[in-house]
This record gives C-alpha cells, structure tokens and sequence, in this order.
C-alpha cells in the first residue's frame, strides 16, 4: 500500500514539474537573414532580440541567425511559411512569387531619395501592401530602410554602354532582370551568399548594392569601381507567418507590435549613417574608385533604363506606380 502511494506521488510530482516547465517555456522566435549583423538589417534584428527579451522576460526568446546561416534566399521564404522560423525581412525584390504589386519597389529610378520612399511606405497604398499577402500566410509587419543602390564592376561605369556585354548579380526579380537587359548587360540571378564568390572567380563582373552590403561583404575587394548612380532601391519588408503572429497571446503580441514599430523607426533613422560610414570605410581601405556621375551620366541611365516601367505596369498597377511617384513631391 505505502509502496504504491509513493510510486503515485513520485508520479503525481513529476507530472507537475513537467506541467510547470512547459507552462514557463518562452515561446521561440528565429528570425533568420542573410546580411551581416553590421548592416541595417543585421541591426534591427539585434534590437528586437534585445528589446522583446527586455520587455518581455522569460515569456519570449528570440534567436536570430545572420549571414544565411540558418537559411539563405530562396529557402527563407518557404522556412516561413513551413514555419521553421517566424520572421525574416527579405528585400522587397524577393517576393514576386507571392505579389507582383512589391515590384513597384525595384523600378529603377522611381525615387529621388530616401525621403520619397518613406513617404510612399508611409502613405496608405504603401501601408496597404503590408498586408497584401495574408491569404498566403505572410504578414507585414514594416519597411526597414537598407539604401539605394551603387552599381559595381571591375571597369569604370559612367554611361550606360559601359555596362553592355558584362554579367551583373541580381536578385530573383525579374524587373531588375530587365533593368540590365535594358543597358545590353547580362543578368544572372545568384543568391546573396554567393555574390562575393561569384565576382571574384568572374562568374559574374559586377552587381548592385547598397554601400552596406558592398561593404559587409567585403566585395569592394573584389570590385575596382563603384559608380554612385543611386538608380534604384533595396529595403526590406520585415515579415512574420500569419497563422503565428495571430496565435500569440494578445499581450505578447501586442507588445510585439510595439517593439516592431519602435525598432522599426530606429533603423530608418540609422541606416543612412550606416551606408555613409560604410561608403567612408570602402574608400579607406583604398580598394575601389568611387565614380560620380554628371547630370548627363545620370540621365543617361535614366533614360535607358526607365523603359522597363511600362512591361511591369500592368503587373504592378498604373495606380501603384502613380502614388509612389507622387511621393517624390
Ligand atoms: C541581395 O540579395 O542583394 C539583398 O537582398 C541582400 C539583403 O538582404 O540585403
């Protein structure tokens, strides 16, 4: 008798210690990506790593994985969605698999500056494409600013004929496919850990990036020239999996929600500083030439390139186009 009480207790016992374990344990997030941690992204996912384990003590982890080391472009998205991981900020290039309309983004020369792209992000068609995906499990949850982008190659590119012949990088988008296309370059589309490879054994001469990238991956080593032609845009559309976000506890996410848009605002303000310091460092080290282009260079590119608005807009939307161009005021 006395034997069997104890064998039920030691039972009993163990089952509240197991009950009590799985009551305190935090919920997970992995925020996966695939840039350093000295870049904007690498820093906001830093910042909500720090200030959701601040703020919400032993009730939420958050692991974040750099430099594709968990999962690089291409199986980041489908992580997601499989729920491998719960959030990512892939560039805006990368998901026309999922919506044509983020292509608006990588129109070249659609944005004057920073400025313009933080109103139209801002703006209700640009809070509007937030949510766009839901019916695909995607939520948006902001826009975090990297920069606009350089071109780069191993011979100086100050007119658009520069650029005929050569193989360029680019993302999996097909507007930046046409881009080059436009100029008479060759696009390839590689992944972003394979881009510093890539230029160096020659598979590709040259590619787009903002200073950030150029520079945390070292690819100014790589790239004799770098011509600052500011042409088009890479930020990124910080996401979560909508079956998770919608499932957290209502406190949980809602001071989620809060730590989202303060981080948020956080990077946008930094990440100009960044790709400035980045653009001072890549000159120190004394690797690259930094070309400026004259007006006239610069409306060269322009006019080439600027063709390629009208084979997107009836993916994009004309409406679209419309209001982001607006925002250059
Ligand atoms: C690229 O592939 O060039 C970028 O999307 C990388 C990044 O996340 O900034």
């Amino acid at each position: 008798m006395f034997k069997f009480t104890a064998k039920a207790l030691a039972c009993a016992l163990s089952l509240t210690i197991a009950g009590l374990a799985q009551a305190a344990d935090p919920i997970v997030i992995k925020f996966s990506h695939v840039v350093a941690e000295n870049t904007p992204k690498g820093q906001g996912a830093l910042m909500f790593k720090q200030l959701a384990e601040e703020r919400l003590g032993d009730k939420v982890r958050v692991e974040v994985y750099p430099n594709s080391s968990l999962f690089g472009d291409g199986k980041e998205m489908e992580a997601l969605l499989l729920g491998d991981v719960q959030m990512i900020a892939p560039s805006l290039a990368k998901f026309e698999q999922y919506t044509k309309q983020l292509q608006v983004f990588d129109l070249p020369f659609l944005f004057d500056d920073m400025a313009a792209v933080d109103r139209f992000q801002q703006s209700a068609e640009g809070q509007k494409l937030l949510t766009s995906m839901e019916s695909k499990n995607i939520t948006g949850l902001g826009y975090w600013h990297n920069g606009l982008k350089q071109l780069s190659a191993n011979k100086p590119l100050r007119e658009p004929k520069d650029a005929r012949g050569l193989k360029f990088r680019v993302q999996a988008s097909a507007v930046l496919e046409e881009q080059f296309k436009a100029v008479r370059a060759n696009p390839r589309k590689m992944s972003f850990a394979e881009v510093y490879q890539g230029l160096q054994t020659g598979v590709v001469n040259g590619a787009e990036n903002p200073y950030s990238n150029i520079y945390s991956q070292k690819m100014h080593e790589v790239q004799k020239y770098i011509t600052e032609s500011n042409h088009g845009l890479l930020d990124y559309m910080l996401i979560t999996n909508t079956q998770f976000w919608d499932g957290l506890p209502a406190d949980v996410r809602g001071e989620l929600e809060k730590i989202v848009a303060e981080v948020t605002v956080e990077v946008n303000k930094q990440a100009d500083a960044l790709n400035q310091g980045d653009k001072q460092r890549i000159l120190d080290a004394g690797t690259t030439e930094i070309i400026q282009l004259t007006a006239e260079q610069r409306g060269q590119w322009r006019d080439a390139m600027k063709p390629v608005w009208s084979k997107f807009e009836a993916e994009i939307g004309a409406d679209l186009i419309k209001a982001a161009q607006a925002a250059n005021q």
